[in-house]
């Protein structure tokens, strides 16, 4: 299959990317998270297509994707005011709702289970496309399992080239991590996956405290810990740490850090920003690129182990699992 690479600032390719979607068709979307990989939710053969695409697992369920607040009653059922309050706060963006599907919420999507996972994402160009063809797509991040997400078109076409039948390019994400996920189907509200929105943030709306375990939540398929990988080892060194290891490094690597740091001859330096939410923004893009250097490893300075940070540390510590 050939995938075109179609221009979200063009009318003619903006139409093409709806029409293909509404035909059941796979196309890579721009959000402001990651680029998803979207397939019109209703249309069970297409939503299969995603995880032939993809690599998937069939019991890792997938986010729906809609243009409307209201059509939270079109996907779910019981719906808490607290999801309510949430949707009315942080949609359209970065915030995804896990909540009890209503009936005729096919398994395919939910992965078998009885909850479904919801978001407005509010990437203009997306949500004109799904306005426009009245559309709620299903879509994971746009990588082949396990891999990287993709930030960027090219991203996609990297891993998706011949698979899918289009990539609609929509420029940079804003936020270059998947968005936070909060499941609202238990007593206590639980931050299952951190992102762009805090606890803090949700805390502020709901009036109450939510969970944020730690651990990753294994119970949910598709949480696991290895995950977001490059294809080099990555491996996670504390500022001191990189002090004393640097000087004897004697193989090419690549080092992602953002504070002074020493060099030597066969370190690549990558800067990366001192903020936590620019450092989000190109951690996907810079841990492709230093992919493609000439390194036989990767290496990353940890971040602080702070609440603003906690999106940026999971990534690092499901990128680097099973690599120390
Ligand atoms: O920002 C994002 O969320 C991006 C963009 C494309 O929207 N999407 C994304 O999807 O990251 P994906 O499939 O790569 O990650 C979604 C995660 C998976 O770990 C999946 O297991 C979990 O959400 N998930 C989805 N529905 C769920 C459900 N009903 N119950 C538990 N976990 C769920
Ligand atoms: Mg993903």
């Amino acid at each position: 299959m050939k995938t075109v690479l179609l221009q979200a600032d063009n009318a003619v390719d903006l139409a093409m990317c709806g029409d293909w979607l509404k035909q059941g068709k796979l196309v890579a979307v721009p959000t402001e998270t990651v680029y998803g990989l979207a397939a019109d939710a209703t249309n069970l053969d297409a939503v299969r297509a995603i995880f032939t695409a993809k690599g998937r697992p069939e019991n890792h369920p997938l986010i729906v994707h809609v243009h409307d607040k209201k059509a939270i009653n079109d996907w779910a059922c019981k719906v808490s005011t607290a999801a309510y309050a949430l949707a009315e706060a942080f949609w359209p963006g970065p915030l995804t709702l896990l909540l009890h599907k209503a009936p005729h919420v096919s398994p395919v999507v939910t992965g078998r289970l009885n909850t479904v996972g919801l978001r407005m994402p509010s990437h203009p160009v997306l949500l004109a496309v799904l306005q426009q063809q009245q559309l709620a797509v299903a879509a994971p991040s746009a990588n082949l399992f396990k891999k990287l997400s993709p930030t960027s078109a090219e991203h996609v076409m990297a891993g998706m080239q011949g698979k899918i039948s289009a990539v609609l390019d929509g420029g940079e994400c804003q936020f270059g991590v998947e968005s936070t996920i909060i499941d609202l189907t238990q007593i206590i509200p639980t931050i299952v996956r951190a992102g762009p929105i805090s606890a803090a943030q949700i805390e502020a709306v709901l009036g109450r405290p939510v969970a944020q375990p730690r651990q990753h939540n294994v119970a949910v398929p598709g949480n696991v810990s290895a995950h977001y990988q490059p294809d080099k080892p990555l491996l996670c060194f504390s500022r001191a740490e990189l002090l004393l290891h640097l000087p004897q490094q004697q193989q090419p690597i690549a080092l992602l850090h953002y504070s002074e740091t020493v060099g030597s001859a066969v370190v690549t330096k990558l800067k990366m920003p001192s903020l936590a939410t620019a450092f989000a923004r190109s951690l996907y893009q810079t841990l492709f690129a230093a992919d493609k250097l000439p390194v036989t490893a990767i290496w990353c300075e940890l971040p602080p182990d702070t609440d603003e940070w906690r999106a940026v540390n999971d990534r690092l510590s499901r990128a680097s699992c099973n690599r120390s």
